[in-house]
Protein backbone atom coordinates (compact mmCIF):
# COMPACT_ATOMS: atom_id res chain seq x y z
CA UNK A 1 0.00 0.00 0.00
CA UNK A 2 1.87 3.36 -0.92
CA UNK A 3 2.40 6.20 1.75
CA UNK A 4 2.26 9.04 0.40
CA UNK A 5 3.70 13.10 1.34
CA UNK A 6 1.50 15.48 0.49
CA UNK A 7 3.27 19.30 0.72
CA UNK A 8 2.51 23.24 -0.45
CA UNK A 9 5.14 24.05 -2.96
CA UNK A 10 4.48 27.71 -2.48
CA UNK A 11 3.56 29.98 0.85
CA UNK A 12 1.47 28.36 1.96
CA UNK A 13 -2.33 28.04 1.65
CA UNK A 14 -2.40 26.27 -1.37
CA UNK A 15 -5.36 24.08 -0.95
CA UNK A 16 -3.71 21.28 1.03
CA UNK A 17 -6.83 20.61 2.91
CA UNK A 18 -8.94 19.68 -0.52
CA UNK A 19 -6.48 17.20 -1.50
CA UNK A 20 -5.87 15.73 1.99
CA UNK A 21 -9.72 15.42 2.19
CA UNK A 22 -9.85 14.06 -1.12
CA UNK A 23 -7.25 11.32 -0.30
CA UNK A 24 -8.13 10.14 3.51
CA UNK A 25 -11.19 7.61 2.75
CA UNK A 26 -7.88 5.76 0.62
CA UNK A 27 -5.33 5.31 3.14
CA UNK A 28 -5.71 3.91 6.77
CA UNK A 29 -3.25 6.45 8.46
CA UNK A 30 -3.18 10.57 8.37
CA UNK A 31 0.16 11.71 10.35
CA UNK A 32 0.93 15.37 10.27
CA UNK A 33 4.52 15.97 10.74
CA UNK A 34 5.85 19.48 10.90
CA UNK A 35 4.05 22.88 12.44
CA UNK A 36 1.31 23.68 14.82
CA UNK A 37 -1.46 25.10 15.55
CA UNK A 38 -0.18 28.56 13.02
CA UNK A 39 -1.65 25.55 10.43
CA UNK A 40 -5.65 26.31 9.83
CA UNK A 41 -7.90 24.26 7.96
CA UNK A 42 -11.46 24.42 7.63
CA UNK A 43 -13.98 21.08 6.30
CA UNK A 44 -17.26 21.42 5.55
CA UNK A 45 -18.74 18.18 6.18
CA UNK A 46 -22.80 18.39 4.81
CA UNK A 47 -23.75 21.29 7.10
CA UNK A 48 -21.21 20.83 9.81
CA UNK A 49 -17.73 23.39 9.83
CA UNK A 50 -14.99 22.01 11.20
CA UNK A 51 -11.91 24.22 12.40
CA UNK A 52 -8.96 22.33 12.38
CA UNK A 53 -5.59 23.12 13.90
CA UNK A 54 -3.89 20.69 14.86
CA UNK A 55 -5.37 17.29 14.26
CA UNK A 56 -5.41 15.79 10.88
CA UNK A 57 -8.61 16.66 8.88
CA UNK A 58 -8.85 12.66 8.22
CA UNK A 59 -10.21 12.39 11.75
CA UNK A 60 -13.52 13.31 10.39
CA UNK A 61 -13.36 9.57 7.90
CA UNK A 62 -14.80 6.61 9.99
CA UNK A 63 -11.77 4.18 10.43
CA UNK A 64 -8.96 6.55 9.32
CA UNK A 65 -6.02 6.81 12.05
CA UNK A 66 -4.55 10.00 12.57
CA UNK A 67 -0.76 10.61 14.04
CA UNK A 68 0.55 13.98 15.39
CA UNK A 69 4.17 13.04 14.87
CA UNK A 70 7.07 14.31 16.99
CA UNK A 71 7.58 17.07 14.29
CA UNK A 72 5.04 18.68 15.31
CA UNK A 73 4.69 21.55 18.43
CA UNK A 74 0.83 21.08 20.22
CA UNK A 75 -0.83 23.63 22.81
CA UNK A 76 -2.29 21.58 24.71
CA UNK A 77 -5.07 24.36 25.17
CA UNK A 78 -5.72 24.27 21.66
CA UNK A 79 -5.79 20.46 20.88
CA UNK A 80 -8.21 20.43 23.86
CA UNK A 81 -10.27 22.56 22.33
CA UNK A 82 -10.70 20.96 18.76
CA UNK A 83 -10.82 17.48 20.35
CA UNK A 84 -14.08 18.41 22.85
CA UNK A 85 -15.66 20.36 19.27
CA UNK A 86 -14.93 17.01 17.37
CA UNK A 87 -16.03 14.79 20.51
CA UNK A 88 -19.07 16.89 20.94
CA UNK A 89 -20.11 16.35 17.24
CA UNK A 90 -19.98 12.47 17.61
CA UNK A 91 -16.45 12.19 16.40
CA UNK A 92 -14.48 8.98 17.56
CA UNK A 93 -11.21 9.92 19.10
CA UNK A 94 -10.52 6.98 21.05
CA UNK A 95 -8.41 4.21 18.83
CA UNK A 96 -8.06 6.68 16.35
CA UNK A 97 -6.06 9.86 17.44
CA UNK A 98 -2.20 9.32 18.49
CA UNK A 99 0.27 11.82 19.60
CA UNK A 100 3.88 11.25 19.90
CA UNK A 101 5.65 11.41 22.95
CA UNK A 102 8.20 13.45 21.28
CA UNK A 103 6.00 16.09 20.55
CA UNK A 104 7.24 19.63 22.07
CA UNK A 105 4.21 21.76 23.95
CA UNK A 106 4.01 24.91 22.89
CA UNK A 107 3.40 26.82 26.65
CA UNK A 108 1.82 30.26 27.68
CA UNK A 109 5.33 31.03 27.81
CA UNK A 110 5.90 30.97 23.85
CA UNK A 111 2.72 32.81 22.53
CA UNK A 112 3.89 35.73 24.98
CA UNK A 113 7.20 34.92 23.58
CA UNK A 114 6.27 35.36 20.05
CA UNK A 115 4.67 38.61 20.35
CA UNK A 116 7.32 40.22 22.23
CA UNK A 117 9.58 39.35 19.67
CA UNK A 118 7.67 40.39 16.91
CA UNK A 119 7.08 43.54 18.41
CA UNK A 120 10.78 43.94 18.62
CA UNK A 121 12.14 43.00 15.29
CA UNK A 122 9.51 45.87 14.12
CA UNK A 123 9.53 46.71 10.50
CA UNK A 124 11.64 43.72 10.11
CA UNK A 125 8.94 41.24 12.15
CA UNK A 126 8.25 37.95 10.28
CA UNK A 127 4.33 38.48 10.44
CA UNK A 128 4.00 35.35 12.57
CA UNK A 129 0.82 33.67 13.81
CA UNK A 130 1.23 34.60 16.94
CA UNK A 131 0.41 31.20 18.34
CA UNK A 132 4.23 30.48 19.79
CA UNK A 133 5.38 28.17 17.15
CA UNK A 134 8.64 29.44 16.55
CA UNK A 135 9.83 30.01 20.52
CA UNK A 136 8.95 26.34 20.64
CA UNK A 137 10.95 25.35 18.19
CA UNK A 138 13.76 27.72 19.67
CA UNK A 139 13.20 25.87 22.74
CA UNK A 140 13.18 22.54 21.33
CA UNK A 141 16.56 23.72 19.90
CA UNK A 142 18.07 24.58 22.41
CA UNK A 143 17.57 21.20 24.41
CA UNK A 144 15.09 22.59 27.01
CA UNK A 145 11.63 21.71 25.61
CA UNK A 146 8.86 20.20 27.45
CA UNK A 147 7.85 17.40 25.68
CA UNK A 148 4.12 15.09 25.78
CA UNK A 149 5.53 12.39 27.40
CA UNK A 150 6.92 14.63 30.05
CA UNK A 151 3.01 15.26 30.66
CA UNK A 152 2.84 11.84 32.06
CA UNK A 153 5.91 12.22 34.53
CA UNK A 154 4.54 14.99 37.42
CA UNK A 155 7.77 14.97 38.77
CA UNK A 156 9.74 15.34 35.32
CA UNK A 157 7.07 17.92 34.24
CA UNK A 158 8.20 20.04 37.23
CA UNK A 159 11.48 19.85 37.03
CA UNK A 160 11.38 21.34 33.39
CA UNK A 161 8.86 23.66 33.83
CA UNK A 162 10.63 25.55 36.80
CA UNK A 163 13.43 25.80 34.94
CA UNK A 164 11.57 27.00 32.37
CA UNK A 165 9.39 29.02 34.13
CA UNK A 166 12.46 30.69 35.96
CA UNK A 167 14.40 31.23 32.55
CA UNK A 168 11.40 32.67 31.15
CA UNK A 169 10.29 34.56 34.25
CA UNK A 170 6.27 33.74 34.18
CA UNK A 171 4.25 32.84 37.06
CA UNK A 172 4.09 28.89 38.55
CA UNK A 173 0.62 29.17 38.17
CA UNK A 174 0.84 27.54 34.62
CA UNK A 175 1.82 24.67 36.36
CA UNK A 176 -1.66 24.05 37.35
CA UNK A 177 -2.95 25.23 33.75
CA UNK A 178 -0.53 22.05 32.43
CA UNK A 179 -2.21 19.69 35.02
CA UNK A 180 -5.62 20.02 33.68
CA UNK A 181 -4.42 19.45 30.26
CA UNK A 182 -2.58 15.77 31.18
CA UNK A 183 -5.74 15.11 32.20
CA UNK A 184 -7.18 14.98 28.83
CA UNK A 185 -4.68 14.14 26.44
CA UNK A 186 -2.51 11.16 28.50
CA UNK A 187 -5.13 8.81 26.85
CA UNK A 188 -3.73 9.88 23.31
CA UNK A 189 0.13 10.31 24.15
CA UNK A 190 2.27 7.03 22.31
CA UNK A 191 5.23 6.16 20.73
CA UNK A 192 3.80 7.43 17.02
CA UNK A 193 6.96 6.09 15.36
CA UNK A 194 6.45 2.47 16.30
CA UNK A 195 2.70 2.64 15.81
CA UNK A 196 3.43 3.92 12.05
CA UNK A 197 6.40 1.47 11.80
CA UNK A 198 3.92 -1.66 12.56
CA UNK A 199 0.57 -0.15 10.71
CA UNK A 200 3.01 -0.23 7.57
CA UNK A 201 4.66 -3.96 8.29
CA UNK A 202 0.27 -4.71 8.69
CA UNK A 203 0.19 -2.94 4.83
CA UNK A 204 -1.52 0.24 5.88
CA UNK A 205 -1.34 3.21 3.51
CA UNK A 206 -0.13 6.13 5.33
CA UNK A 207 -0.56 9.53 3.89
CA UNK A 208 1.74 12.54 5.70
CA UNK A 209 -0.07 15.35 5.40
CA UNK A 210 2.39 18.93 5.38
CA UNK A 211 1.52 21.95 7.19
CA UNK A 212 2.58 25.40 5.66
CA UNK A 213 4.89 25.10 2.88
CA UNK A 214 8.22 24.91 0.80
CA UNK A 215 8.69 28.32 1.09
CA UNK A 216 8.02 28.85 4.62
CA UNK A 217 10.89 25.57 5.55
CA UNK A 218 13.23 26.85 8.04
CA UNK A 219 16.57 25.33 5.44
CA UNK A 220 14.97 25.44 2.70
CA UNK A 221 12.36 28.68 2.73
CA UNK A 222 12.89 32.48 2.30
CA UNK A 223 14.86 32.67 5.32
CA UNK A 224 14.25 33.82 8.22
CA UNK A 225 10.64 35.30 6.23
CA UNK A 226 9.65 31.03 7.32
CA UNK A 227 7.70 28.97 10.33
CA UNK A 228 10.35 26.84 12.19
CA UNK A 229 9.80 23.53 10.83
CA UNK A 230 10.90 21.58 8.10
CA UNK A 231 7.94 21.88 6.24
CA UNK A 232 9.39 20.27 2.87
CA UNK A 233 8.92 16.05 2.06
CA UNK A 234 12.28 15.67 4.32
CA UNK A 235 10.30 16.69 6.85
CA UNK A 236 7.96 13.92 7.07
CA UNK A 237 10.43 11.00 8.01
CA UNK A 238 12.28 14.04 10.79
CA UNK A 239 8.75 14.45 11.95
CA UNK A 240 7.01 10.77 11.91
CA UNK A 241 10.36 8.38 12.31
CA UNK A 242 9.04 6.73 9.39
CA UNK A 243 12.08 6.26 7.35
CA UNK A 244 12.52 7.72 3.45
CA UNK A 245 12.77 3.91 2.32
CA UNK A 246 9.29 3.37 3.12
CA UNK A 247 7.69 6.67 1.76
CA UNK A 248 6.31 5.87 -2.31
CA UNK A 249 5.86 8.99 -3.28
CA UNK A 250 5.44 12.90 -2.86
CA UNK A 251 2.36 15.17 -4.32
CA UNK A 252 2.68 18.90 -4.76
CA UNK A 253 0.13 21.03 -3.90
CA UNK A 254 0.34 24.68 -6.20
CA UNK A 255 -2.20 27.27 -6.21
CA UNK A 256 -2.99 28.63 -10.43
CA UNK A 257 -1.16 31.68 -8.85
CA UNK A 258 0.53 32.61 -5.68
CA UNK A 259 -0.48 34.37 -2.25
CA UNK A 260 2.02 34.62 1.00
CA UNK A 261 0.83 35.65 4.48
CA UNK A 262 3.27 38.12 6.71
CA UNK A 263 6.45 39.41 6.06
CA UNK A 264 9.25 38.87 3.32
CA UNK A 265 10.64 38.56 -0.42
CA UNK A 266 7.65 37.69 -2.72
CA UNK A 267 8.83 38.68 -6.07
CA UNK A 268 5.26 38.04 -8.32
CA UNK A 269 3.16 39.75 -5.69
CA UNK A 270 0.51 42.16 -7.42
CA UNK A 271 -0.40 45.43 -6.87
CA UNK A 272 -3.67 47.31 -7.49
CA UNK A 273 -6.88 46.15 -8.74
CA UNK A 274 -5.88 43.01 -9.86
CA UNK A 275 -4.72 41.95 -6.52
CA UNK A 276 -7.72 43.41 -5.40
CA UNK A 277 -9.73 41.28 -7.85
CA UNK A 278 -7.77 37.84 -6.87
CA UNK A 279 -8.14 38.05 -3.46
CA UNK A 280 -12.08 38.60 -2.97
CA UNK A 281 -12.64 36.17 -6.04
CA UNK A 282 -9.86 33.35 -4.19
CA UNK A 283 -11.26 34.58 -0.60
CA UNK A 284 -7.82 34.95 0.22
CA UNK A 285 -7.89 35.26 4.07
CA UNK A 286 -6.04 33.45 6.73
CA UNK A 287 -8.01 31.20 8.35
CA UNK A 288 -5.93 30.91 11.27
CA UNK A 289 -5.13 34.79 11.68
CA UNK A 290 -7.69 36.25 9.36
CA UNK A 291 -5.67 38.34 7.76
CA UNK A 292 -5.45 39.18 3.89
CA UNK A 293 -3.02 37.38 1.89
CA UNK A 294 -0.63 38.81 -0.47
CA UNK A 295 -1.62 38.03 -4.15
CA UNK A 296 0.86 37.93 -6.84
CA UNK A 297 1.40 35.75 -10.59
CA UNK A 298 2.18 31.85 -10.58
CA UNK A 299 6.33 31.91 -10.27
CA UNK A 300 7.27 28.98 -12.29
CA UNK A 301 10.77 29.38 -10.25
CA UNK A 302 9.65 29.10 -7.09
CA UNK A 303 7.78 26.09 -8.94
CA UNK A 304 11.28 24.18 -10.18
CA UNK A 305 12.27 24.48 -7.01
CA UNK A 306 9.37 22.87 -5.28
CA UNK A 307 9.90 19.96 -7.63
CA UNK A 308 13.56 19.69 -6.95
CA UNK A 309 13.58 20.42 -3.18
CA UNK A 310 10.46 17.66 -2.65
CA UNK A 311 11.37 15.06 -5.45
CA UNK A 312 7.48 15.89 -6.48
CA UNK A 313 6.12 13.20 -8.67
CA UNK A 314 3.01 15.36 -9.57
CA UNK A 315 1.30 18.24 -8.35
CA UNK A 316 -2.45 18.75 -7.46
CA UNK A 317 -3.12 23.05 -9.00
CA UNK A 318 -5.80 24.44 -7.24
CA UNK A 319 -8.02 27.64 -7.56
CA UNK A 320 -8.05 27.92 -11.19
CA UNK A 321 -11.14 28.90 -11.61
CA UNK A 322 -10.19 32.10 -9.63
CA UNK A 323 -8.26 33.37 -13.07
CA UNK A 324 -11.57 32.32 -14.89
CA UNK A 325 -12.03 36.22 -15.68
CA UNK A 326 -8.17 37.37 -16.28
CA UNK A 327 -7.56 39.14 -19.86
CA UNK A 328 -3.85 38.28 -19.74
CA UNK A 329 -2.08 36.40 -17.32
CA UNK A 330 1.44 36.79 -16.61
CA UNK A 331 4.03 33.41 -15.56
CA UNK A 332 6.81 34.55 -13.82
CA UNK A 333 9.53 32.27 -15.68
CA UNK A 334 12.99 33.52 -14.46
CA UNK A 335 14.30 36.61 -12.46
CA UNK A 336 16.54 39.27 -13.40
CA UNK A 337 19.43 40.04 -10.67
CA UNK A 338 22.06 42.50 -11.58
CA UNK A 339 21.68 41.79 -15.24
CA UNK A 340 21.49 37.95 -14.89
CA UNK A 341 18.95 35.74 -15.79
CA UNK A 342 18.30 33.41 -13.08
CA UNK A 343 16.12 30.32 -13.66
CA UNK A 344 17.23 28.35 -10.34
CA UNK A 345 15.77 29.92 -6.87
CA UNK A 346 18.65 31.53 -4.93
CA UNK A 347 19.95 30.70 -1.81
CA UNK A 348 21.06 34.32 -1.32
CA UNK A 349 18.22 36.13 1.00
CA UNK A 350 19.35 39.59 -0.72
CA UNK A 351 18.91 38.40 -3.97
CA UNK A 352 15.46 36.99 -3.59
CA UNK A 353 14.37 40.71 -2.35
CA UNK A 354 16.07 42.13 -4.96
CA UNK A 355 15.02 39.68 -7.42
CA UNK A 356 12.77 41.16 -10.15
CA UNK A 357 10.30 38.21 -12.22
CA UNK A 358 11.02 37.83 -16.04
CA UNK A 359 7.09 37.58 -17.16
CA UNK A 360 5.69 35.63 -20.02
CA UNK A 361 2.27 36.55 -20.73
CA UNK A 362 -0.51 33.96 -21.69
CA UNK A 363 -4.16 35.01 -23.25
CA UNK A 364 -6.40 34.28 -20.45
CA UNK A 365 -10.20 31.91 -21.14
CA UNK A 366 -12.63 34.70 -19.77
CA UNK A 367 -14.86 31.37 -19.36
CA UNK A 368 -15.76 29.21 -16.83
CA UNK A 369 -13.63 26.46 -15.25
CA UNK A 370 -15.85 25.17 -12.55
CA UNK A 371 -17.64 22.10 -13.55
CA UNK A 372 -14.99 20.69 -16.01
CA UNK A 373 -14.98 17.16 -15.57
CA UNK A 374 -12.16 16.61 -17.03
CA UNK A 375 -9.23 18.71 -19.09
CA UNK A 376 -11.13 18.19 -22.58
CA UNK A 377 -14.16 20.18 -21.11
CA UNK A 378 -11.88 22.70 -20.16
CA UNK A 379 -11.13 26.30 -22.53
CA UNK A 380 -8.28 25.58 -24.75
CA UNK A 381 -6.60 28.73 -23.42
CA UNK A 382 -6.88 27.26 -20.06
CA UNK A 383 -5.11 24.08 -21.03
CA UNK A 384 -2.42 25.94 -22.74
CA UNK A 385 -1.98 27.56 -19.48
CA UNK A 386 -1.83 24.60 -17.71
CA UNK A 387 0.78 22.67 -19.80
CA UNK A 388 3.21 25.88 -20.32
CA UNK A 389 2.83 25.32 -15.97
CA UNK A 390 3.56 21.38 -16.37
CA UNK A 391 6.61 22.72 -18.43
CA UNK A 392 8.03 25.15 -16.62
CA UNK A 393 8.06 23.42 -13.16
CA UNK A 394 8.95 19.78 -15.00
CA UNK A 395 5.98 18.29 -13.16
CA UNK A 396 2.74 17.15 -14.41
CA UNK A 397 -0.68 17.37 -12.84
CA UNK A 398 -2.60 15.11 -10.94
CA UNK A 399 -5.42 17.07 -10.16
CA UNK A 400 -7.22 20.26 -11.30
CA UNK A 401 -9.05 21.78 -8.72
CA UNK A 402 -11.78 24.43 -10.13
CA UNK A 403 -13.64 25.09 -6.94
CA UNK A 404 -13.74 23.91 -2.87
CA UNK A 405 -16.35 21.27 -3.96
CA UNK A 406 -15.37 17.89 -4.11
CA UNK A 407 -16.27 17.60 -7.29
CA UNK A 408 -15.26 20.65 -8.80
CA UNK A 409 -12.29 18.73 -9.50
CA UNK A 410 -10.70 17.41 -12.61
CA UNK A 411 -8.47 13.75 -12.31
CA UNK A 412 -5.89 14.40 -14.58
CA UNK A 413 -5.15 11.01 -17.26
CA UNK A 414 -2.55 8.43 -16.44
CA UNK A 415 -1.21 10.09 -12.80
CA UNK A 416 0.86 9.26 -10.36
CA UNK A 417 -2.19 9.90 -7.94
CA UNK A 418 -4.24 7.57 -9.90
CA UNK A 419 -1.81 4.78 -9.55
CA UNK A 420 -1.48 4.47 -6.26
CA UNK A 421 -4.88 5.18 -5.30
CA UNK A 422 -7.32 3.93 -8.03
CA UNK A 423 -10.24 4.45 -6.31
CA UNK A 424 -10.07 8.06 -6.27
CA UNK A 425 -11.50 7.95 -9.54
CA UNK A 426 -14.36 6.64 -8.36
CA UNK A 427 -15.36 8.63 -5.16
CA UNK A 428 -15.34 11.73 -7.60
CA UNK A 429 -18.03 10.10 -9.43
P1 LIG B 1 4.69 31.27 12.49
O1 LIG B 1 4.62 29.92 11.84
O2 LIG B 1 3.46 31.64 13.25
O3 LIG B 1 5.97 31.45 13.27
O4 LIG B 1 4.80 32.37 11.30
C1 LIG B 1 5.92 32.45 10.44
C2 LIG B 1 5.52 32.74 9.01
O5 LIG B 1 4.82 31.61 8.47
C3 LIG B 1 4.56 33.92 8.86
O6 LIG B 1 4.84 34.59 7.64
C4 LIG B 1 3.20 33.27 8.79
O7 LIG B 1 2.26 34.09 8.12
C5 LIG B 1 3.54 32.03 7.99
N1 LIG B 1 2.59 30.93 8.23
C6 LIG B 1 2.51 30.13 9.32
N2 LIG B 1 1.52 29.24 9.18
C7 LIG B 1 0.98 29.47 7.98
C8 LIG B 1 -0.09 28.82 7.24
O8 LIG B 1 -0.72 27.85 7.67
N3 LIG B 1 -0.34 29.36 6.00
C9 LIG B 1 0.36 30.39 5.48
N4 LIG B 1 1.36 31.00 6.13
C10 LIG B 1 1.66 30.54 7.36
Amino acid sequence: MPNIVVVGTQWGDEGKGKVVDMLAPHVNVVARFAGGNNAGHTVVVGREKYVLHSIPSGILHPGCRCVIGCGVVVDPGSLIEEMEALVRRGVQLDGNLFISKNAHLIMPYHPALDLASEAKLGKRRIGTTGRGVGPAYVDKAARVGIRMADLLNERLFREKLELNVAQKNRLLREIYDAETFTVEVAPYITDTALLLSRWMEAGYSVMFEGAQATMLDIDHGTYPYITSSSTTAGGACTGTGVPPTKIHGVVGVSKAYTTRVGGGPFPTEMTGAIAETIRARGHEYGATTGRPRRCGWFDAVVGRYATRINGLDTVALTKLDVLDQCETLKVCVAYRHRGETLTDFPEDETVVAAAEPIYEEIEGWRAPTAGAKNEADLPAKARRYLERLEELIGTRFCLISTGAQRDETILCEDSPLTRWFPSVRSSLM
